[in-house]
């Protein structure tokens, strides 16, 4: 699998602990769209390849599949990536690349929603419960089929910063988990 992430990329560094040694997948490929984000060192210490593609490389399509082609790519996991994906290559990836939301689609999702602007806004709705929603990908924002999603409790004197740490580890335990329960149950992938 490739991992597109934007930032810190704490996501990304537990889905390369993760599948170290798998006998069946690995990580073979870390992208960013920003050539500062941290998430660039956390893969060159763990040896695995990097690419920078800042959102014009996205518009040379040869160019982009070849890359993934190169490193033998046939799933796409996104983590923390702020960007559209463009529809060559959603096209490419029928149903193999994932996203994880930090809060419960259908609700609090969409343009804008991301970070603690997620979690500001669970909570001045005062919402019960919050949690995570891992999904398939597709050409609109946060309304991919749903694969999984598990859930915490919104519990008063909660703050965004509070709430974002529970659903962070609520990410590490079952991000990496979910895909490969999908990915070994959907193999065979050639991609088109
Ligand atoms: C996570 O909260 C994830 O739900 C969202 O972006 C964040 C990435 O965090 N899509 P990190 O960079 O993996 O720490």
């Amino acid at each position: 699998m490739a991992i597109l992430a934007s930032g810190s990329g704490s996501n990304a560094a537990n889905f390369m602990v993760y599948f170290r040694n798998h006998p069946r997948i690995s990580v073979s490929l870390v992208v960013s769209n920003n050539a500062s984000a941290y998430v660039l060192e956390r893969a060159c210490k763990e040896g695995i390849p990097t690419a920078v593609l800042p959102g014009p490389a996205w518009e040379e399509p040869r160019q982009v599949l070849s890359l993934f082609d190169r490193y033998g790519i046939t799933a796409v996991v996104l983590a923390g990536y702020m960007r559209l994906l463009p529809p060559y290559f959603i096209n490419k990836y029928p149903d193999r690349i994932f996203n994880i939301h930090p809060a419960l689609l259908p609700g609090f999702g969409g343009k804008g929603m991301y970070g603690m602007h997620v979690h500001r806004t669970v909570i001045a709705a005062g919402e019960k419960q919050s949690g995570i929603t891992i999904h398939l990908v597709n050409e609109r924002y946060d309304q991919g089929p749903i694969l999984f999603q598990a859930t915490v409790e919104v519990e008063p004197g909660d703050t965004p910063e509070t709430l974002a740490a529970k659903v962070q580890k609520l990410e590490h335990k079952h991000y990496p988990k979910t895909i490969e329960t999908h990915l070994l149950n959907n193999p065979n992938h050639t991609p088109a």
